[in-house]
Protein backbone atom coordinates (compact mmCIF):
# COMPACT_ATOMS: atom_id res chain seq x y z
CA UNK A 1 0.00 0.00 0.00
CA UNK A 2 1.39 3.61 -0.85
CA UNK A 3 2.10 5.67 2.08
CA UNK A 4 3.68 8.31 4.13
CA UNK A 5 7.59 8.12 3.97
CA UNK A 6 8.71 9.77 7.26
CA UNK A 7 7.98 12.15 9.36
CA UNK A 8 9.00 15.35 7.86
CA UNK A 9 8.20 18.24 10.17
CA UNK A 10 6.80 18.80 13.54
CA UNK A 11 5.31 22.59 14.59
CA UNK A 12 4.81 23.35 18.45
CA UNK A 13 2.60 26.27 19.52
CA UNK A 14 5.39 27.83 21.96
CA UNK A 15 4.31 30.79 24.76
CA UNK A 16 8.51 31.87 24.60
CA UNK A 17 10.14 31.69 21.18
CA UNK A 18 12.81 33.46 22.69
CA UNK A 19 13.42 30.27 24.95
CA UNK A 20 13.18 28.02 21.51
CA UNK A 21 15.77 29.71 20.12
CA UNK A 22 18.10 29.49 22.94
CA UNK A 23 17.15 25.40 23.58
CA UNK A 24 16.71 24.51 19.96
CA UNK A 25 20.32 25.48 19.09
CA UNK A 26 22.78 25.23 22.50
CA UNK A 27 20.97 22.13 23.96
CA UNK A 28 19.84 20.28 20.96
CA UNK A 29 22.15 21.38 18.54
CA UNK A 30 19.84 22.22 15.76
CA UNK A 31 20.54 25.18 12.89
CA UNK A 32 18.24 27.83 13.43
CA UNK A 33 16.41 28.01 9.00
CA UNK A 34 14.54 31.17 9.52
CA UNK A 35 13.38 33.23 12.79
CA UNK A 36 11.33 35.98 12.96
CA UNK A 37 9.10 37.27 15.94
CA UNK A 38 6.07 35.00 14.14
CA UNK A 39 8.44 31.91 13.74
CA UNK A 40 11.00 30.50 14.53
CA UNK A 41 12.36 27.09 12.58
CA UNK A 42 15.21 24.38 12.69
CA UNK A 43 16.88 22.27 10.64
CA UNK A 44 19.55 19.28 11.17
CA UNK A 45 19.57 17.81 7.68
CA UNK A 46 19.28 18.39 4.30
CA UNK A 47 15.48 19.27 4.86
CA UNK A 48 14.98 23.02 5.01
CA UNK A 49 13.61 22.92 8.31
CA UNK A 50 12.25 20.27 10.56
CA UNK A 51 10.83 22.06 13.63
CA UNK A 52 8.79 24.55 13.35
CA UNK A 53 7.51 27.08 16.50
CA UNK A 54 4.78 29.43 16.49
CA UNK A 55 3.62 31.76 19.41
CA UNK A 56 1.09 31.04 21.53
CA UNK A 57 -0.20 29.94 24.83
CA UNK A 58 -1.11 25.82 24.44
CA UNK A 59 3.00 25.08 24.64
CA UNK A 60 2.02 21.85 22.63
CA UNK A 61 2.39 20.11 19.56
CA UNK A 62 0.26 21.97 16.50
CA UNK A 63 0.87 19.92 13.93
CA UNK A 64 2.15 16.89 12.17
CA UNK A 65 3.89 16.95 8.69
CA UNK A 66 4.19 13.67 6.79
CA UNK A 67 6.11 13.37 3.61
CA UNK A 68 4.56 11.46 0.69
CA UNK A 69 6.83 10.35 -2.35
CA UNK A 70 4.87 12.34 -4.30
CA UNK A 71 1.29 13.88 -5.66
CA UNK A 72 -0.11 10.80 -7.25
CA UNK A 73 0.49 8.71 -3.36
CA UNK A 74 -0.86 12.09 -2.08
CA UNK A 75 -4.28 12.29 -3.93
CA UNK A 76 -4.32 8.67 -3.18
CA UNK A 77 -4.10 9.27 0.85
CA UNK A 78 -6.35 12.10 0.85
CA UNK A 79 -9.20 9.48 -1.32
CA UNK A 80 -9.01 6.84 1.52
CA UNK A 81 -9.02 9.89 4.13
CA UNK A 82 -11.89 11.17 2.45
CA UNK A 83 -13.79 7.79 2.35
CA UNK A 84 -13.05 7.04 5.73
CA UNK A 85 -15.10 9.91 6.96
CA UNK A 86 -12.03 12.53 7.77
CA UNK A 87 -12.20 15.95 6.54
CA UNK A 88 -9.77 16.82 3.90
CA UNK A 89 -8.94 20.09 3.22
CA UNK A 90 -6.36 20.65 0.13
CA UNK A 91 -3.43 23.38 0.43
CA UNK A 92 -2.93 25.94 -1.69
CA UNK A 93 -0.82 27.90 -3.78
CA UNK A 94 -0.04 30.45 -0.33
CA UNK A 95 -0.11 27.44 2.16
CA UNK A 96 2.37 25.09 -0.05
CA UNK A 97 4.78 28.43 -0.43
CA UNK A 98 4.65 29.33 3.32
CA UNK A 99 5.10 25.03 4.10
CA UNK A 100 8.08 24.97 1.11
CA UNK A 101 6.63 21.83 -0.73
CA UNK A 102 4.60 21.28 -4.42
CA UNK A 103 1.19 20.12 -2.56
CA UNK A 104 -0.60 19.08 0.41
CA UNK A 105 -3.78 18.07 2.36
CA UNK A 106 -4.76 18.92 5.69
CA UNK A 107 -6.69 16.51 8.38
CA UNK A 108 -6.82 15.39 11.99
CA UNK A 109 -6.01 12.48 13.29
CA UNK A 110 -8.35 10.36 15.61
CA UNK A 111 -6.81 12.13 18.62
CA UNK A 112 -7.88 15.54 16.74
CA UNK A 113 -3.90 16.26 16.15
CA UNK A 114 -3.68 18.55 13.29
CA UNK A 115 -1.95 16.75 10.29
CA UNK A 116 -0.73 17.57 6.91
CA UNK A 117 0.81 15.12 3.37
CA UNK A 118 3.39 16.75 1.78
CA UNK A 119 5.32 16.34 -0.97
CA UNK A 120 7.52 18.13 -3.54
CA UNK A 121 9.66 18.88 -0.29
CA UNK A 122 13.13 20.41 -1.82
CA UNK A 123 16.12 18.97 -0.81
CA UNK A 124 19.35 21.75 0.44
CA UNK A 125 22.74 21.46 1.33
CA UNK A 126 22.97 19.41 4.25
CA UNK A 127 23.16 20.44 8.15
CA UNK A 128 26.56 20.64 10.09
CA UNK A 129 26.89 21.49 13.86
CA UNK A 130 29.23 22.48 15.82
CA UNK A 131 27.93 20.89 18.75
CA UNK A 132 26.98 17.71 16.98
CA UNK A 133 30.55 16.31 15.38
CA UNK A 134 28.93 12.97 14.24
CA UNK A 135 25.89 14.58 12.48
CA UNK A 136 22.23 13.82 12.92
CA UNK A 137 20.33 10.64 11.88
CA UNK A 138 17.56 12.06 9.97
CA UNK A 139 16.86 12.29 6.01
CA UNK A 140 15.41 9.56 4.39
CA UNK A 141 14.87 8.41 8.22
CA UNK A 142 12.32 11.53 8.65
CA UNK A 143 13.00 14.03 11.82
CA UNK A 144 13.27 11.75 14.40
CA UNK A 145 9.42 10.42 15.91
CA UNK A 146 7.16 11.35 17.88
CA UNK A 147 4.89 9.83 20.68
CA UNK A 148 1.65 11.56 20.83
CA UNK A 149 -2.24 11.62 22.12
CA UNK A 150 -4.17 8.98 20.79
CA UNK A 151 -8.19 9.16 22.10
CA UNK A 152 -8.74 5.16 21.32
CA UNK A 153 -5.47 3.14 20.74
CA UNK A 154 -6.82 0.61 18.34
CA UNK A 155 -8.57 3.51 15.90
CA UNK A 156 -5.82 5.76 16.47
CA UNK A 157 -3.42 2.71 14.90
CA UNK A 158 -5.66 1.38 12.88
CA UNK A 159 -5.99 4.72 11.38
CA UNK A 160 -2.01 5.67 11.00
CA UNK A 161 -1.72 1.79 9.60
CA UNK A 162 -4.69 1.23 7.43
CA UNK A 163 -5.23 5.02 5.84
CA UNK A 164 -1.61 6.60 5.67
CA UNK A 165 0.42 3.38 5.23
CA UNK A 166 2.30 2.74 8.00
CA UNK A 167 3.22 -0.76 9.97
CA UNK A 168 3.56 -1.50 13.53
CA UNK A 169 6.65 -2.33 14.59
CA UNK A 170 6.11 -3.35 18.35
CA UNK A 171 3.73 -2.89 21.38
CA UNK A 172 5.33 -2.21 25.25
CA UNK A 173 2.77 -3.25 27.89
CA UNK A 174 4.09 -3.03 31.43
CA UNK A 175 3.93 -0.38 34.68
CA UNK A 176 6.59 2.38 35.09
CA UNK A 177 6.86 3.82 38.23
CA UNK A 178 3.33 3.50 39.18
CA UNK A 179 1.96 3.77 35.60
CA UNK A 180 0.35 1.31 33.19
CA UNK A 181 2.04 1.24 30.01
CA UNK A 182 0.59 0.05 27.00
CA UNK A 183 2.69 1.72 23.76
CA UNK A 184 2.14 0.65 20.23
CA UNK A 185 5.25 1.60 17.94
CA UNK A 186 4.96 2.22 14.30
CA UNK A 187 6.75 2.89 11.49
CA UNK A 188 6.76 4.27 8.05
CA UNK A 189 10.63 3.88 6.76
CA UNK A 190 14.03 1.85 8.26
CA UNK A 191 13.23 3.88 11.24
CA UNK A 192 12.03 1.44 14.73
CA UNK A 193 9.16 4.01 14.91
CA UNK A 194 8.15 7.36 13.36
CA UNK A 195 4.95 7.56 15.71
CA UNK A 196 4.68 5.93 18.97
CA UNK A 197 0.74 6.25 20.93
CA UNK A 198 -0.74 7.34 23.43
CA UNK A 199 0.83 9.66 25.16
CA UNK A 200 -0.77 10.25 28.21
CA UNK A 201 -2.93 13.40 29.04
CA UNK A 202 -3.54 16.37 28.93
CA UNK A 203 -1.10 17.59 25.55
CA UNK A 204 -1.03 15.85 22.22
CA UNK A 205 2.57 15.00 22.73
CA UNK A 206 5.07 13.38 25.05
CA UNK A 207 8.60 13.58 23.61
CA UNK A 208 9.83 13.97 20.34
CA UNK A 209 13.08 11.96 19.32
CA UNK A 210 16.97 13.77 17.90
CA UNK A 211 19.37 11.03 17.12
CA UNK A 212 22.79 11.57 16.86
CA UNK A 213 25.56 9.70 15.16
CA UNK A 214 27.42 8.83 18.12
CA UNK A 215 26.86 7.89 21.73
CA UNK A 216 29.48 10.74 23.24
CA UNK A 217 26.97 13.25 21.07
CA UNK A 218 24.43 12.22 23.71
CA UNK A 219 26.67 12.69 26.28
CA UNK A 220 27.87 16.05 25.08
CA UNK A 221 23.98 16.52 24.86
CA UNK A 222 23.07 15.75 27.91
CA UNK A 223 26.17 18.43 29.77
CA UNK A 224 24.27 21.26 27.60
CA UNK A 225 21.13 19.82 29.03
CA UNK A 226 22.31 20.18 31.94
CA UNK A 227 24.43 23.36 32.03
CA UNK A 228 20.75 24.85 30.59
CA UNK A 229 18.71 23.83 33.35
CA UNK A 230 16.73 21.97 31.41
CA UNK A 231 15.02 19.06 33.87
CA UNK A 232 16.04 15.84 33.23
CA UNK A 233 13.16 13.55 33.61
CA UNK A 234 15.19 10.41 32.49
CA UNK A 235 18.32 9.72 32.54
CA UNK A 236 20.54 7.46 30.21
CA UNK A 237 19.12 4.46 29.61
CA UNK A 238 18.26 1.99 26.22
CA UNK A 239 14.97 0.64 25.04
CA UNK A 240 14.97 -3.06 24.65
CA UNK A 241 12.56 -2.35 21.06
CA UNK A 242 14.35 0.06 18.85
CA UNK A 243 17.00 -0.28 21.55
CA UNK A 244 17.82 3.87 21.46
CA UNK A 245 20.27 4.29 24.03
CA UNK A 246 18.72 8.06 25.15
CA UNK A 247 18.23 10.47 28.05
CA UNK A 248 14.67 12.44 28.24
CA UNK A 249 14.52 16.08 29.35
CA UNK A 250 11.77 18.87 29.12
CA UNK A 251 11.67 21.63 26.40
CA UNK A 252 10.77 24.85 27.23
CA UNK A 253 7.25 23.86 26.70
CA UNK A 254 6.74 21.31 29.30
CA UNK A 255 6.92 18.46 26.52
CA UNK A 256 10.19 16.12 26.58
CA UNK A 257 12.32 15.77 23.85
CA UNK A 258 14.00 12.01 23.84
CA UNK A 259 17.87 12.39 22.83
CA UNK A 260 19.60 9.10 21.33
CA UNK A 261 22.07 6.96 19.58
CA UNK A 262 21.75 3.44 18.03
CA UNK A 263 18.52 3.27 17.21
CA UNK A 264 17.89 -0.05 15.28
CA UNK A 265 16.34 -0.37 11.45
CA UNK A 266 13.49 -2.41 10.83
CA UNK A 267 13.75 -4.62 7.28
CA UNK A 268 9.70 -5.24 7.00
CA UNK A 269 10.87 -8.69 4.83
CA UNK A 270 11.89 -10.20 8.00
CA UNK A 271 10.22 -8.69 10.86
CA UNK A 272 8.40 -9.94 13.81
CA UNK A 273 5.89 -8.05 15.87
CA UNK A 274 6.87 -8.24 19.64
CA UNK A 275 4.66 -7.31 22.52
CA UNK A 276 8.03 -6.08 25.38
CA UNK A 277 7.37 -6.14 29.25
CA UNK A 278 9.22 -3.60 29.89
CA UNK A 279 10.39 0.44 28.73
CA UNK A 280 13.89 -0.04 29.14
CA UNK A 281 16.78 -2.65 29.72
CA UNK A 282 18.53 -0.38 31.81
CA UNK A 283 18.10 3.51 32.81
CA UNK A 284 15.52 5.81 32.11
CA UNK A 285 15.12 6.07 35.64
CA UNK A 286 13.89 9.82 36.87
CA UNK A 287 16.92 10.99 38.67
CA UNK A 288 16.32 10.71 42.45
CA UNK A 289 16.56 14.53 43.04
CA UNK A 290 14.00 15.17 40.98
CA UNK A 291 11.41 15.75 43.29
CA UNK A 292 12.97 18.17 45.53
CA UNK A 293 14.23 20.08 42.10
CA UNK A 294 12.14 23.22 41.80
CA UNK A 295 10.63 23.31 37.99
CA UNK A 296 11.89 25.91 35.64
CA UNK A 297 9.56 28.84 35.32
FE1 LIG B 1 11.09 7.94 22.09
Amino acid sequence: MSGVTQLSALTFEVSDLDAWAAFGTRVLGLGVAEQTAHRLRFRHDRHPWRIECLPGPADDLARLSWEVVDRAVLDRIAERLDRAGSAVTVGGVADCAERGCEALVRFLDPAGTPSELVCGVPRVEAYVSRRVPSGFVADDLGLGHAVVAAVDKDTSVSFYRDLLGFRVSDHIHTEFHGHVVDLTFLHCNGRHHSIAMPCPPPKRIHHFLIEVGSVDDVGAALDRALGAGCRIINVLGRHPNDQMLSFYAETPSGFQFEYGWGGRLVDDTDWTVETYDRISDWGHTPPPFLKHRPRRS
